[in-house]
């Protein structure tokens, strides 16, 4: 089996206790993501990086990995292990440390800043809100209250995170796929009220 196919099986080994968004499809997404917006920009940078990366960014992520220096030295090990070179890999778990929104980091390429916008695509959509849901619920929030805007609520962190996500891309053509995506995102809220105070029925 090739390098690229033992990186998927790990990965999906790894998320596979996971329910709170973080599973084998996500990483598979942000993979996709991040192809798309290798091949729009004009930049010259490293995809098979930002592949890598892609699949294993949520291995060492505080909301997956219970001692997050365990998980990186185990990660470090499944891919030098399967034949990628040191550098290679100390590249892509630097990429998987700095990209998370929480820690606001400096970014350390311009491929950590193809799989950062990769990620943050991921977070918008129909598939955003599905996935903000399921966090919210995993942590017993309610849906919604009106008026909050915080992240008490899946609603509320639409407004405290999500709709902030579009101006925060680091690259122009990402920018373009999120006001899309952030747009489909608003409609999925104003419909849901909508049903929710019985307008149009
Ligand atoms: P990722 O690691 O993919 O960048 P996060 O770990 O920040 O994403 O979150 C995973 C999913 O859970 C995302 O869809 C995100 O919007 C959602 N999420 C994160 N924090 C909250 C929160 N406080 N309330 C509701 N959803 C959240
Ligand atoms: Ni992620």
């Amino acid at each position: 089996m090739g390098k690229y196919n033992q990186v998927i099986n790990y990965v999906d080994m790894k998320l596979k206790s996971n329910n709170n968004g973080h599973d084998i499809s996500h990483a598979l997404r942000v993979e996709r993501y991040a192809r798309r917006i290798c091949d729009e920009i004009d930049v010259k940078v490293n995809t098979e990086l930002c592949i890598i990366a892609s699949l294993v960014h949520d291995l060492i992520d505080h909301k997956v990995a219970s001692d997050q220096n365990i998980a990186k030295s185990e990660l470090e090990q499944f891919l030098l292990g399967i034949g990628y070179d040191k550098s290679f890999v100390l590249d892509v778990i630097l990429i998987c440390d700095t990209i998370s929104y929480s820690k606001g980091l400096e970014l350390s390429s311009k491929e950590a800043m193809v799989v950062q916008d990769a990620d943050r695509l991921d977070a918008l959509g129909l598939i955003g809100a599905v996935r903000t849901i399921a966090y919210s619920t995993s942590v017993n929030r309610p849906l919604y209250i009106p008026g909050d805007i915080s992240d008490d609520t899946a609603i509320g962190h639409f407004h405290n995170k999500l709709y902030k996500l579009k101006d925060l891309m680091n690259y122009e053509q990402s920018k373009q796929i999120a006001v899309k995506k952030e747009k489909a995102l608003r409609q999925f809220e104003k419909q849901y009220i909508n049903e929710l105070e019985g307008v149009d029925d």
